[in-house]
């Protein structure tokens, strides 16, 4: 009901369960779900009754959907009730970008408080039921953070593999609580990914997203949205692209969401890179294969320039009628302070989001009246030290802290100001 193949269409079903690339021509692997062998009835209903359930695995927003995931032994599950996360209406995001409906699929409302859990939680249970006793990844810190915690929760030892200088503190801090070893290196994310893909896969997981164990953890997400909207799909989701991992997770959730009856339609996808960063979305505007660019930009997390999963990622946006574009730093700064004003605290990253529906909307590509859905990927507190450059400058949504006031004086303002 659910087989491993190569992304790329090879015939040959790969044999090797620990591999992640396909023997004959290199591409990425990927789980094939047989869409009609699943009721959707059935599906919901399993789901609904797991919502009420006391078990941390019915409660999970991924294991709830297990039957759509590669199988694992019950008692290899780790869970740490990851991805059943909200879906927030955002008002003032939607003046912002000029939207009639937004909301906000929260993913930073997660364990370690990032989007990395949904997936993390299926590739260590998946390690944990092969026996593996060593967990390995390259990071710009959200993905180190996730598996440090879920090796910490399976008894695995973990490596990451991360240019520690150039991510957020915090993000290291955390990796460092969970008990990981850290390991800095030279060169920035593409180099420590190339560096842990030429590890033996045998002999450490590997559980960056071109593990497909993640991949079917991420896409998760897509249902979690869906089932807040009684299974209404909205006309696009919009979602930050670094590696590429969430982006081809999320159009495979969609689009399977749809094939098994779930959903009527599935949303369009527009993926937001930042323009130092951003060789997907050049590729998408050529028409030609990814060439990878040297990345620069100040939100750290998405700071990619050889994304691993650009083509299952294109043939998603492709199959979803969807798009991608990039946005300039001082872009993602505002919208992010935006989102902050819905009460919704989010990283860099996640703002390219909104920053790219905003885009969207003034150059026509998404009409006003249109029902849209911004992914935001990672917690406010997962980069402070952004925030607080960010409310120290002169920027256009800056809040500066109030300091040497006479505190009756300054209530006295406020009130009648707001009055
Ligand atoms: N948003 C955040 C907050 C991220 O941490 C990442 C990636 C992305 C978006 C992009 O997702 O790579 O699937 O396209 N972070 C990885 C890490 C690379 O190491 O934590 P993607």
């Amino acid at each position: 009901m659910i087989a491993l193949r190569c992304s790329g269409g090879c015939d040959v079903a790969p044999s090797d369960h620990d591999a992640l690339s396909c023997a004959q021509c290199g591409d990425l692997l990927a789980f094939e779900l047989r869409a009609d062998a699943f009721g959707a009835q059935a599906v919901d209903e399993n789901a609904r009754l797991r919502r009420a359930s006391l078990d941390p695995k019915d409660r999970s927003g991924v294991w709830r959907f297990r039957e759509l995931l590669p199988p694992v032994a019950e008692d290899a599950i780790t869970t740490l009730r990851e991805g059943d996360v909200p879906l927030i209406d955002a008002p003032r995001g939607a003046a912002y970008a000029g939207v009639a409906q937004l909301a906000y699929l929260h993913l930073g409302v997660n364990p370690t408080a990032s989007f990395k859990d949904a997936g993390m939680t299926v590739a260590i249970s998946h390690a944990r039921e092969r026996g593996a006793r060593v967990a390995v990844c390259a990071s710009t810190g959200n993905t180190a953070a996730s598996m440090a915690a879920y090796a910490a929760r399976a008894g695995l030892t973990a490596v990451v593999i991360a240019p520690v200088d150039g991510i957020s503190a915090a993000k290291v801090a955390q990796t460092l609580d969970y008990g990981a070893h850290v390991v800095a290196v030279e060169g920035d994310f593409d180099d420590a990914l190339r560096a842990v893909r030429a590890l033996d896969p045998a002999t450490v997981a590997v559980v960056n997203s071109v593990n497909p164990y993640r991949i079917e953890g991420q896409k998760t997400a897509a249902f979690v949205l869906l089932e807040q909207r009684r299974w209404a799909a909205p006309d696009w989701v919009v979602l930050p692209g670094g590696n590429l991992g969430n982006a081809s997770a999320l159009g495979k959730g969609f689009r399977e969401a749809h094939a098994i009856g779930l959903t009527t339609s599935a949303p369009r996808l527009a993926v937001v890179q930042a323009s130092g960063a951003a060789p997907f979305a050049r590729a998408w505007r050529d028409g030609g294969d990814l060439v990878p660019v040297r990345a620069e930009t100040d939100a750290t997390a998405i700071r990619i320039g050889a994304p691993a999963s650009w083509k299952k990622a294109r043939a998603e946006v492709r199959a979803s009628g969807g798009t991608v574009l990039d946005v300039a730093d001082g872009e993602i700064a505002e919208a992010r302070a935006v989102i902050g004003r819905d009460g919704v605290g989010c990283e860099p990253a996640s703002a390219a989001s909104l920053a790219g529906l905003r885009r969207l909307v003034a150059d026509g590509s998404i009409k006003p009246d249109a029902d849209v859905v911004c992914v935001l990927t990672g917690h406010v507190l997962k980069d402070t030290a952004y925030a607080a450059r960010y409310h120290a400058s002169d920027a256009a949504h800056a809040n500066a802290i109030v300091r040497g006031v006479d505190l009756a004086d300054y209530l006295n303002l406020l009130l009648l100001t707001h009055a």
